[in-house]
C-alpha cells in the first residue's frame, strides 16, 4: 500500500466508532472470562486501540489503568479527547509505537488485550512477543479473524489467502496459545451484529462523504471499492469465517 493510500484508508476509519468488528457486550463478555475485578487496580494495555472504543469499554468497566497502543496518532489523539470527555483520562495513556515493537517491561501487565488489531504481526507472533510483558498468571486477551468451520469454499480461501494467509480455524489458534505459555481458558465467536451494526453500517454511510472530501479521486474511489468487495465476502461467506476472542492465561 502506499504513503497516500494509507493516509486515505486511515482519512475513511478516522472518524468511525470503531476500526474493526467488535462491540461493547463482547468487551465486557471477554472481561468477564478473563476474571477481570471490578474493582482492582489492575495494569491493562490496550495493543491497536485505534480511536479507543474498546478502551473506553474496558476502563467504564473496571478500575484498571490502561495504557493504549496504536501506531496512528490521530487515532490515539481522539481516543484522549473521548477519554477527557469521559472523566478518565487519569486511567487512560496513549502510547504511539509499533506492536512489533512495544516499550514495555517484563511483567509490567496484569492484561494484555487486543481486539482487530494482533493480525497485524500475525497472531502466533503477537501472542509468543506479548508474553514477556504479561505477569505470570494474567491474560492475554485478542480477537482475531479466524475460520468457524473445519472447510470452506475455494474462492473464499484465495480471498483470504491474499489478504491474511496466517487466517487459522480457533483450534489452530487455541494450538498456538498452548505452544507459547498460555492455558487456553476461553474462546467465543463474534456474533454478526459486531460486523454489521458496529463496523460495516458506519463505514459504509462514510463512503459518500469521503468520496466527495476527495473529488472522486481513482484512488478514492479504489479505497471504496476494496471496502465494498471486504463486506460482500462477508455477506456472502460469513457461515464460513468471524472474529474470535481468545482468552489465555499465562502459565510459568
Ligand atoms: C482493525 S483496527 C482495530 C482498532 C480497534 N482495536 C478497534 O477494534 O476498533 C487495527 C488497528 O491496529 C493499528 N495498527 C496497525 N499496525 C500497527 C502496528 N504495527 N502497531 C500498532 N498498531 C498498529 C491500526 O492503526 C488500527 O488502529
Amino acid at each position: 500500500m502506499t504513503e497516500q493510500e494509507l493516509q486515505l484508508l486511515i482519512g475513511l476509519h478516522s472518524d468511525t466508532p470503531r476500526q474493526g468488528p467488535g462491540s461493547p457486550a463482547e468487551t465486557r463478555k471477554a472481561m468477564a472470562l478473563a476474571g477481570i475485578d471490578k474493582r482492582r487496580r489492575i495494569k491493562m494495555a490496550d495493543i491497536g486501540c485505534g480511536s479507543g472504543a474498546q478502551t473506553m469499554d474496558l476502563a467504564e468497566n473496571s478500575n484498571a489503568l490502561i495504557t493504549a497502543v496504536d501506531l496512528f496518532p490521530g487515532f490515539l489523539e481522539r481516543l484522549q479527547r473521548n477519554a477527557r470527555a469521559g472523566g478518565l483520562q487519569d486511567r487512560i495513556t496513549t502510547v504511539e509505537a509499533s506492536m512489533d515493537n512495544l516499550p514495555f517491561a517484563d511483567e509490567e501487565f496484569d492484561v494484555a488485550w487486543s481486539e482487530g488489531a494482533i493480525y497485524n504481526m500475525g497472531f502466533e507472533e503477537g501472542v509468543k512477543q506479548w508474553r514477556r510483558f504479561i505477569k505470570p498468571g494474567g491474560y492475554l486477551v485478542a480477537s482475531e479473524v479466524s475460520w468457524i468451520t473445519g472447510a470452506r469454499p475455494a474462492e473464499l480461501e484465495e480471498y483470504w489467502a491474499a489478504q491474511y494467509p496466517q487466517i487459522d480455524t480457533i483450534s489452530g489458534n487455541i494450538r498456538k496459545l498452548e505452544q507459547h505459555g498460555y492455558s487456553p481458558t476461553a474462546h467465543f465467536i463474534l456474533p454478526e451484529y459486531c460486523w454489521t451494526e458496529y463496523y460495516y453500517g458506519p463505514l459504509q454511510k462514510r463512503f459518500p462523504a469521503f468520496l466527495s472530501r476527495h473529488g472522486h479521486s481513482d484512488a478514492a474511489r479504489a479505497i471504496v471499492e476494496n471496502e465494498k468487495r471486504e463486506i460482500g465476502v462477508y455477506e456472502k461467506y460469513k457461515d464460513y469465517y468471524s472474529y474470535a476472542f481468545y482468552i489465555g492465561r499465562k502459565i510459568s
